[in-house]
């Protein structure tokens, strides 16, 4: 609608209406187009756009007021009096106006579209702006507003927009005047289009992107297409003015053309580099028009489909991605360049091939930068809405009009308009960027009229890229047959097989959300990873999502920041922490999970292979040895026992193999090689690959000398041994001490142990609890001792419950202790509780003296791992410290295990603690016991405890990443029936 039709554009607030009519999505707007900046000089224009003469940023302080309610505002808000600043770029939550509330899918709001409520939040902004006239226009452009604005220049309406990522100009020359102006904008928290953005996130408002001016002649080149692809096939198409080209790789002019206005100039090259992730060529294009000069990259590439595979440029590439959100600890959604850069480097540095800009279109220089990093980008349109699965008030998804209801919005004819506009805005923008592979309809809005008509919108505007959409969830019969892939989130691997099995299905797979990352996570990634390479059909996944989403509330006194989630700022309704299920802490620190990722992400896979080693990359089109150096590292229980280079050429998507003549030969010890590939350009560590040389000998236990010595007395066995001393108590058929030198060693008796703190993953944890795995009683049938040889031997069988039900466990245990001291306990368990999906752990819990602060051991390290997260691990000797054995999740929870031990020893000043087991075992170091790690909602709530706690577990369920996904496969799951284990125990001075 053009402005001039809408009657007395005025600052009345009696005038704002615009927000609850979703047929008016903005007003006084300048017509979408490609993002670029003109320059009025050539020099910079591949630089920072700041340098621009023609750009004036207008970020800064400006002037604020806060109002609960758009009732509040004054009449005419433009005259009114302003007290307060806010920082713009910003949300104003975080600068202290109104509250941060994170919600998933439920709406903030009552579900009564187009309306929302009368008590709208209003944030009023107010700068100054200098003007001298030069003959040119000014255009005010916003990167970002939430939810929507007002615009008044001098006291007149500018224009109204909506639509929270997208960028809008309004051209503001007929408003200014010689010398001082004052611009005015009132931010709505909530408009029509809030319905349209549920999107999975805290919810914040306010001018959250750049916000700057542009000087343009009143002809000016409106906007352009490129077009570049693998043939080198290139073309360009000026709107609004004719203009002059020139394309250059490097410094070399290829070519050069004065195209008119409505003209596609098109001309072949010969033998284009070619842009990919991996390889990211950009060539330069310079644009000039009408006095303005425009610097542009340009990627020759072919995205495409053909028979049911995904192709870059001719080859069958596999997304291996991530979901990422503008989410920042201390400025929520504003990402200025050096935190995108931070992010992108980071992604690089951990194999990350592909982003998905969930579910929002990104600040423009985002795509820029992934031109230039190497990213493949899943572009989303601002659409989800997700909380019409929550309306009809059935309170549960499963239950009658259940999760289709998602799909409200999707065919509602007053929603045509916003639904089609969202995805014109999209694709306008960021047409002309390389690194943009597909076009994403939006999240979670179900399928519908709307989102047909969209996506046929889409491939309309762009005949270059396909079309990904995943919700699909239907109230009617429209058909979803323009969708280019079928898109699923987080299916099982056998689901993704049965996909395999639909001969009608003839399209490709993405898992466009896969393996949720929230907590202690990411035991799942590489079990995807076999099954992505199990078909050409699979187009590979994106791990959902990037980052943990916090905010700080506060310090502790010793300077810890305090990570505020869901409900830690008074909200209404919130989903708790389910907004922390990052790869990264919020501030960029990665998770455990990302170093998984990285690993199973990674370039190249070695295996064993005639005469040596096989060596397969994993690129499509990079030369593995043009990137990375290789070296091997031979490793046992002592260490490095030797290393050195590797010299390999290895071809995209190519093998070769390599020999290592150290690694043949005989081992006595365990041993094993790592291939360790380092990144020529900087020199971090890319990937690793460990393989087995040896099972080394078995071990012979060194001869007993001493004798164990039994007394009996009343409920107690007393065994004295040359080394450690036992008591053990058979009301509880537990060690009460263990005396090393005439002094006990544990602060708690050593027991069963079977509970472990919940993970986010453990969604069955109020089932343990109410088993009271966490604090079971003990009953004891019978405990009986004896002397045999040397050893004095312990047995005992036992029940594990407390109330209400049958025992969840019982076990039948043999503790046998040697002359020296060692005790080898031999337990058989047996677990009756079948309904419950995941059993935890079962081992032995010691509370040790504080002191015994020094570990050591043989195993799956440096980070935390388990049966199912231990590829970012190897199998090596490890030294730390109990306080460092600890991964601060913001939600406590069971860390730092490391599984496949072989042995692990404790030390300090009371002597040291020794635990081995031939087959392997996990154990877990910490200051936190599992109760705490349990009870506490924030890490900065934790309270050591007194004693280092061990745990020694005989096996240990994996993690997985249920939270928002399939439950644990079978495989990496505590067996609960028939269970037999053992481990062995040498307490020293
Ligand atoms: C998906 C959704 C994401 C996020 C995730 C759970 O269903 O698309 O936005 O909510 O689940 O963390
Ligand atoms: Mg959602």
């Amino acid at each position: 609608m053009d402005i001039k039709t809408i009657a007395a554009p005025c600052s009345q607030k009696s005038f704002m209406t615009l927000h609850e009519d979703p047929e008016i999505q903005c007003l006084g707007c300048l017509a979408p187009h490609a993002y670029f900046i003109p320059f009025g000089k050539e020099q910079e224009i591949f630089g920072d756009r700041e340098s621009s003469d023609r750009l004036e940023m207008l970020n800064g302080q400006w002037e604020f007021e806060y109002f609960e309610s758009i009732i509040d505002l004054p009449d005419d808000l433009c005259s009114m009096e302003f007290s307060k600043t806010s920082s713009v770029p910003s949300n104003w939550q975080l600068g202290g106006f109104g509250k941060p509330q994170y919600t998933n899918v439920s709406y903030p709001i009552p579900f009564d579209p187009p309306f929302v409520p009368d008590d709208i939040p209003v944030g009023v902004y107010r700068r100054k702006y200098c003007y001298s006239p030069d003959g040119m226009r000014r255009i005010l452009v916003f990167e970002g507003v939430d939810s929507c604005m007002y615009l008044y220049v001098n006291g007149r309406f500018v224009g109204y927009t909506q639509v929270a990522h997208r960028v809008t100009e309004f051209d503001i020359s007929e408003f200014l005047n010689l010398g001082e102006n004052q611009i005015v904008c009132a931010v709505l928290k909530w408009c029509d289009g809030t319905y349209l953005e549920d999107q999975d996130k805290f919810r914040l408002s306010g001018i959250f992107r750049d916000v700057y001016m542009l000087s343009r002649p009143k002809k000016c080149l409106e906007n352009y297409r490129i077009k570049a692809d693998m043939e080198g096939n290139f073309s360009f198409e000026p709107v609004g003015a004719d203009a002059q080209i020139s394309l250059f790789d490097g410094d070399r002019l290829l070519l050069s053309a004065d195209v008119g206005e409505g003209e596609v100039f098109s001309e072949k090259l010969n033998s284009v580099k070619l842009w990919s992730a991996e390889i990211p060529y950009l060539y330069r294009l310079v644009i000039r028009s009408q006095g303005e000069v425009i610097g542009e990259k340009v990627g020759f590439r072919t995205v495409k489909i053909t028979d049911g595979v995904f192709r870059v440029n001719g080859r069958k590439v596999k997304f291996f991605g991530v979901n990422r959100h503008d989410s920042y600890p201390d400025t929520g959604y504003c990402a200025d360049e050096k935190k995108l850069r931070r992010d992108l480097q980071l992604m690089k540095e951990h194999n990350i091939n592909s982003i998905r800009t969930s579910h929002y279109p990104n600040a423009p220089r985002f795509y820029q930068l992934c031109d230039e990093y190497g990213f493949y980008v899943i572009d989303e349109a601002d659409v989800e809405s997700h909380g019409c699965v929550n309306v009809f008030q059935n309170f549960r998804w499963d239950r009658e009009g259940g999760y289709d209801g998602i799909a409200l919005l999707a065919s509602d004819e007053r929603f045509e308009k916003a639904v089609c506009w969202r995805e014109e805005l999209l694709v306008s923008r960021d047409v002309n960027r390389p690194c943009v592979v597909f076009w994403s309809l939006g999240n979670e809005s179900g399928w519908g009229s709307n989102f047909r008509k969209g996506a046929l919108l889409i491939k309309k505007l762009d005949d270059t890229r396909c079309v990904h959409y995943e919700s699909t969830h239907c109230l009617d019969e429209t058909p979803d047959d323009v969708l280019d892939m079928v898109s699923q989130m987080y299916p099982t691997t056998e689901s993704m097989m049965e996909f395999l099995e639909d001969e009608k299905e003839k399209r490709p797979l993405l898992l466009c959300e896969y393996s949720h990352a929230m907590g202690n996570s990411s035991g799942d990634i590489e079990d995807y990873f076999e099954t992505f390479m199990a078909s050409d059909r699979f187009m590979g996944g994106l791990v959902w999502e990037w980052c943990d989403h916090a905010f700080e509330t506060g310090r502790t006194d010793e300077g810890q920041i305090k990570y505020g989630y869901g409900g830690d700022f008074g909200e209404l309704h919130h989903d708790g922490n389910f907004c922390c299920d990052g790869l990264c802490y919020p501030d960029r620190t990665p998770h455990t999970g990302l170093k998984e990722l990285k690993q199973v992400y990674r370039p190249i896979r070695v295996t064993r292979a005639d005469g040596g080693y096989l060596f397969k990359s994993m690129l499509h089109f990079a030369k593995a040895h043009e990137l990375y150096f290789c070296h091997f590292e031979i490793t046992d229980e002592l260490g490095i026992s030797c290393s050195g280079q590797v010299e390999f050429q290895l071809e995209a998507e190519g093998e070769c193999t390599v020999a290592v003549p150290e690694a043949e030969g005989v081992f006595d010890r365990e041993t094993y090689i790592s291939f360790i590939f380092t990144s020529k350009s900087d020199g971090h560590e890319v990937c690793f690959d460990q393989i087995k040389l040896s099972d080394g000998a078995a071990k012979e236990l060194s001869p007993c000398e001493g004798s164990a010595e039994l007394i009996s007395e009343g409920l107690t066995y007393v065994i004295s041994t040359r080394g450690a001393r036992y008591v053990f108590d058979r009301r509880k058929a537990e060690f009460t001490a263990v005396e090393i030198g005439g002094e006990n060693i544990l602060d708690e008796p050593m027991r069963f142990n079977f509970f472990r703190a919940p993970t986010d993953n453990d969604t069955m944890k109020w089932d343990w609890i109410n088993l009271y795995m966490k604090d079971y009683r003990v009953k004891v049938y019978s405990t009986e001792a004896e002397v045999r040889e040397s050893c004095v031997v312990i047995r005992a069988k036992t029940a594990y419950g407390r109330s209400i039900y049958r025992p969840f466990a019982k076990v039948e245990a043999e503790f046998i202790i040697d002359g020296e001291g060692r005790l080898r306990v031999n337990a058989e368990f047996e677990g009756d509780c079948e309904k419950l999906e995941v059993f935890p752990r079962f081992g032995l819990r010691l509370f040790l003296k504080k002191s015994f602060e020094n570990v050591r051991y043989f195993g799956y390290g440096p980070y935390e791992s388990y049966c199912d997260k231990h590829q970012a691990d190897r199998m090596g000797l490890f030294e730390s410290r109990a306080d460092e054995m600890y991964e601060p999740y913001l939600r406590p929870q069971e860390n730092s295990s490391h599984w496949g031990t072989k042995f692990m020893e404790l030390t300090g000043d009371k002597g040291k603690v020794r635990v081995s087991s031939q087959t392997g075992f996990s154990f877990n170091v910490s200051r936190y016991t599992q109760e705490e790690l349990f009870e506490k909602a924030h890490r900065y709530e934790l309270t050591k405890c007194q004693s280092v706690v061990l745990c020694a577990d005989m096996a240990m369920s994996g993690v997985g990443s249920n939270s928002c996904g399939p439950v644990l496969k079978e495989k990496y799951r505590f067996p609960m029936k028939g269970f037999k284990g053992s481990l062995e125990f040498c307490f020293d001075k």
